[in-house]
């Protein structure tokens, strides 16, 4: 049997990670963890707490409330998919819309939050064989992963296959909105204080803009493959 690995895949909001990270999992048998899933969560649960008001969010009530959220990750069979639970209760469906991707930067920026889910995630990786995406995997949850990739692609590219997504689940939504998103996303996740989107120099590069998802699939499987074999 071959040495499992952990794998951290970082990178620009938009890009394929979650669809590539999920593919690889599932081709190496191993655990895969979406943890924008998770910073959505929080973020749907402050806006149903009303937390956010106006776009302000009031960060020292979330803190005080952070004990109350519980985050799982549930199988459902019918759509092979984990779907992120709120303290029991399913809302896979409820943390894609729009309305939490404009405020899930805010919320992603509250340091407390962060510890909170750095140390679910670092618990849920301790015996190696997880693929894990987000925007701090390589650089703070797992330093030490075996392989690290930073996925990118040009914004417009970016928005166009988001916008395409959210119409097809009924979404009303403008392709300039969602470019709009895409790039404050980016600048936010990029910039904010505590644990930024960052390039690491030894994580490979994997620009999606031209590619299809057939050779991003096949390139990080090379990459996997050899970062086993060096394990
Ligand atoms: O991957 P995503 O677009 O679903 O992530 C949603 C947001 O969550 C993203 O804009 C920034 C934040 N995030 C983060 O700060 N750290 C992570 N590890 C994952 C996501």
């Amino acid at each position: 049997m071959s040495k499992k690995i952990t794998i951290a895949i970082d990178g620009h909001s938009s890009t394929g990670k979650s669809t590539a990270a999920k593919q690889l999992a599932l081709k190496l048998h191993y655990v895969y963890v979406d943890t924008g899933a998770m910073y959505r969560a929080v973020s749907y649960f402050a806006l149903r707490e009303k937390l956010l008001v106006n776009g302000n969010l009031d960060k020292q009530k979330l803190i005080e409330k952070l004990k109350d959220i519980r985050i799982s990750f549930v199988f459902n069979k019918d759509t092979n998919n984990a779907d992120v639970h709120l303290n029991g209760e399913n809302i896979e469906k409820q943390i894609r819309t729009l309305e939490v991707s404009s405020v899930v930067s805010k919320v992603a920026e509250v340091s407390e939050v962060r510890a909170k889910l750095v140390e679910q995630q670092k618990a849920m990786g301790d015996k190696k064989g997880i693929v894990m995406d987000g925007r701090d995997i390589g650089s703070v949850v797992f330093p030490d992963a075996e392989l690290k990739v930073f996925m990118t692609a040009a914004p417009e590219i970016r928005a166009q296959r988001r916008y395409l997504e959210l119409v097809e689940k009924g979404d009303d939504v403008s392709l300039e909105e969602v470019l709009k998103n895409v790039v404050e996303r980016d600048h936010m996740d990029s910039s904010r204080e505590d644990s930024p989107l960052i390039q690491l120099p030894e994580a490979k590069l994997l620009d999606t803009s031209e590619m299809t998802r057939e050779e991003q699939f096949e390139l990080l499987v090379s990459w996997a493959e050899e970062a086993i074999e060096k394990a």
